[in-house]
């Protein structure tokens, strides 16, 4: 398992690219089970997740070409001659339970693994199960697989969402564009990805309203064509990158950043003195003053502070000057970065789903482990401003979300480099 070695060198300067959203190509990639023409998506991000996904689609027969060195994904659902979304794969991915809505939709059943917790939680399906059952499906737990079936079709309906799942209503908002009659989706997650999944499916014919509120509503049509879409910008790898001159000091420019994508965040980066200044080609970030400021941070679902971005703010709230309260609302087990922080000598106080980090002068390096997805990338945040070498193990973590890592970083100075091991 590789690593990555990662030095304090001071401030940074310079561009970083940002890719296309990891979370929304995810949902849009099923999105090809619905019609039986081809769906291109423009702007894809390598990473690979996006591997995983492509095998789980050919897995039931959808052809999936990656092109221009994977920024294309050319795929084509003509012939889905299989339902069943083995556990080997889902196992290794949550996201893959968001073809269970297009398959339903598609061939009137599917049998999907429970995707199994994760290291940040449980991660149930409960909420997706009740809402497509709403639409009419049967849905039977056997072995560890839902056994789904609508042998009469979907049936449009009126339904909310006991919490503003993202998945759930991705994978509802789906199902119900094949469905007979109307459906109304209250309490609907609110994220951008969702709202780049319905300007694909209207281009595809489907017909939506409501996106990016918390009310949705799908008229169902007998059938979708093909078309083409650009993945939108991910926020996540945006905000990710945002931290790092904020952490390290210096100015980077974030090419094709966009500040209406990342809801709370922004107004904590002021609030901590980081200046985000718009530029034609993006967003340019740079620290205010010399010191970072402490803020209190509660994840919420969108458009409040994200999840995805609370292990990377915890980072650099250990350098802050005062004392944060991180509260962590979505997922019940998303603090495994804090000892590896507190390894390189932060100061973290957690309790249930609250963090307390009073900030230190200087991190100092160590060797540290990747734990997940978020949690690998704080911990390359945290090296870039610690005293010294930090090694952090594991980092097929962050392979799944962020491509060519070490080069982005190394772009704008950082002393980083990825060791095969
Ligand atoms: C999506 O996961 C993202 N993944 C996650 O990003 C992100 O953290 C999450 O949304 C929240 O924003 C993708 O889009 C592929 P949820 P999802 O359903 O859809 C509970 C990353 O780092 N829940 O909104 O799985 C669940 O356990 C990943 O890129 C139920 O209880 O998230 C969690 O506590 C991590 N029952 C909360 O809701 C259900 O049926 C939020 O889950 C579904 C979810």
């Amino acid at each position: 398992m590789d690593s990555i070695v990662v030095t304090g060198n001071g401030p940074l300067k310079g561009q970083i690219p940002i890719a296309g959203a990891k979370n929304a190509c995810l949902t849009l990639m099923p999105a090809t089970l619905l019609s039986e023409e081809p769906l291109t998506l423009t702007n894809a991000p390598r990473l690979s997740d996006i591997k995983t996904m492509s095998a789980l689609l050919a897995s039931f027969g959808a052809e999936v070409s990656s092109l221009q060195d994977g920024k294309v994904l050319a795929m084509s659902s003509h012939n889905i001659d299989n339902h069943v979304a083995d556990y080997e794969i889902v196992r290794k991915m949550r996201a893959s339970n968001l073809v269970l809505g297009p398959l339903l939709a598609r061939l009137g059943h599917a049998i999907v693994s429970l995707p199994g917790g994760c290291a940040i939680g449980a991660r149930p399906m409960d909420l997706h199960i009740e809402a497509l059952e709403a639409l009419g499906a049967e849905i039977e737990l056997k072995e560890g697989y839902l056994h789904a079936k609508a042998p009469k079709g979907l049936k449009g309906a009126v339904h909310e969402l006991r919490f503003a799942s993202v998945g759930a209503t991705e994978n509802t908002i789906m199902a119900a564009t094949l469905a007979k009659g109307t459906t109304v989706l209250k309490n609907a997650a609110r994220e951008p990805e969702i709202v780049d999944l319905v300007e694909c499916l209207r281009k595809m014919g489907a017909q939506i309203e409501g996106e990016g509120t918390s009310t949705v509503t799908i008229e169902g049509v007998d059938r979708l064509h093909g078309a083409t879409h650009p993945v939108v910008t991910d926020r996540i790898e945006l905000g990710t990158y945002m931290l790092a001159p904020a952490i390290a000091g210096g100015e980077v420019e974030l090419l094709g950043g966009r500040m209406d994508l990342l809801g709370a965040f922004c107004e904590k980066l002021d609030a901590a003195g980081i200046d985000v200044r718009e530029t034609e080609n993006g967003l340019m970030v740079a620290r205010r003053g010399d010191a970072i400021k402490a803020v209190d941070v509660v994840t919420e679902v969108y458009p409040g502070f994200p999840t995805d971005l609370q292990a990377q703010m915890m980072a650099l709230m250990c350098t802050a000057e005062g004392t944060s309260v991180l509260e962590e609302r979505i997922f019940e087990n998303r603090f495994m970065h804090a000892p590896e922080l507190i390894r390189m000598g932060a100061q973290i106080d957690v309790h249930g789903g609250v963090a307390k980090v009073t900030g230190v002068k200087r991190l100092k390096g160590a060797p540290v482990m990747a734990t997940d997805l978020r949690a690998s990338v704080s911990l390359i945040l945290a090296g870039l401003a610690a005293e010294g070498e930090t090694v952090v193990s594991r980092v097929y973590h962050v392979d799944r979300g962020y491509e060519h890592v070490v080069a982005k970083f190394a772009g704008v100075g950082a002393q980083i480099e990825r060791v095969k091991e």
